[in-house]
């Protein structure tokens, strides 16, 4: 079998002390937030699969279509021999870039949650003999540093996860993976775009209530890793476009006037009746904004491809 590498590159306390201040700041602020980043324990990164299989949550099936249709382009365009992916979670659509760059030598899968990363990990290595698999337990958004393997690098950014970043942390986010880039490698960026509304708020609002699921986790990792004591059966899942900013946000409305503890932070929150806390923004795109901000990281657009619909896009950038 193939080597598979398993590498934490904070360590588990440092996670523990990010939760802790994320949260400690996200419920001390008005209105109160909290980071996406915290929905993918390993109950979260289950959800989130269930949620790529909804009728109504298009961006995987459109960001899978491209991939297949553009595979072969990508791999002639980056010749690749190491694809570095951020936030790969399941690397289920990722199969079909790892079929058509001929000369892979090793596969960088990085992600905050460890049980995405082992599961697909093991399953790479047992389909794929000769791949060298060096998973990365990390946040792509705190100074990644990239194992040394060969050249090009093809950093990919899949399912749309840039859009969960706010316009200032996707400016720092581009310019951090801009300068892992030497001259040669690439960036593969998955990108929802702008559409009809109620396309968009069916696709975060779905009619099973997966997504109302994945939405509260964020209170049951609260609740587990600082003593909380959130009631989820208190709290009702919103998600709303925001057309000024153009994204989805995503915010839990409390039922009626409460108070939580927080005791591993020592504090006491207080939540109004109809309070509402926000827990993601899920930007969508144009291309003329892609292009703007990769080329405010020093990035040049040299391919743009969409699905049939035009729902959807890829795009593949160098550095200039
Ligand atoms: N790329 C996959 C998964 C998208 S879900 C797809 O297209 O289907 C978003 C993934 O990003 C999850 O696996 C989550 O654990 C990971 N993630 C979210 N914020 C992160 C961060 N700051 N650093 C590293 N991984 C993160
Ligand atoms: C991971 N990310 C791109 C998803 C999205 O669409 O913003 C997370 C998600 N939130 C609700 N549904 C899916």
């Amino acid at each position: 079998m193939s080597p598979f590498h398993l590498t934490r590159t904070l360590p588990e306390d440092a996670t523990d002390a990010a939760l802790r201040a994320d949260v400690l700041h996200g419920l001390s602020t008005a209105p109160k937030t909290l980071p996406p980043k915290w929905f993918y324990d390993a109950r979260g990164s289950d959800l989130f699969e269930k949620i790529t299989e909804l009728p109504e949550y298009y961006p995987t099936r459109a960001e899978r279509e491209i991939l297949i249709a553009r595979a072969g382009e990508i791999a002639a365009a980056t010749g690749a021999r190491t694809l570095v992916e951020l936030g790969s979670g399941s690397s289920e659509k990722t199969r079909h870039l790892l079929d058509a760059l001929a000369g892979l030598h090793t596969y960088v899968p990085v992600d905050v949650s460890e049980s995405a990363l082992t599961q697909a990990g093991q399953a790479l290595i047992a389909e794929r003999p000769g791949l060298d698999v060096h998973a990365l337990i990390a946040d792509f958004t705190s100074g990644l540093t990239l194992p040394d393997t060969p050249g090009p690098r093809l950093v990919a950014f899949l399912g749309g996860t840039i859009g969960n970043l706010v316009p200032d942390e996707r400016a720092a986010f581009l310019k951090s993976v801009r300068s892992l880039l030497a001259p040669g490698d690439a960036l593969l960026l998955g990108t929802d775009l702008v559409k009809d509304e109620s396309v968009l708020v069916r696709a975060y609002d779905d009619a099973t209530g997966v997504t109302a699921e994945f939405n509260k986790n964020v209170l049951a990792v609260i609740n587990r890793e600082l003593g909380g004591d959130f009631d989820l059966d208190a709290f009702t899942h919103v998600a709303v476009w925001d057309a000024g900013n153009e994204w989805i946000e995503m915010r839990l409305r409390a039922r009626g006037a409460r108070t939580v503890k927080i005791p591993a932070l020592g504090l006491t929150v207080d939540f109004a009746e109809g309070e509402e806390m926000r827990t993601e923004v899920s930007a969508k795109f144009r291309e003329d904004g892609v292009r703007r901000e990769l080329a405010a990281a020093g990035l040049d657009l040299t391919h743009w491809w969409t699905d049939a619909e035009g729902r959807y896009a890829l795009s593949l950038s160098m550095p200039q």
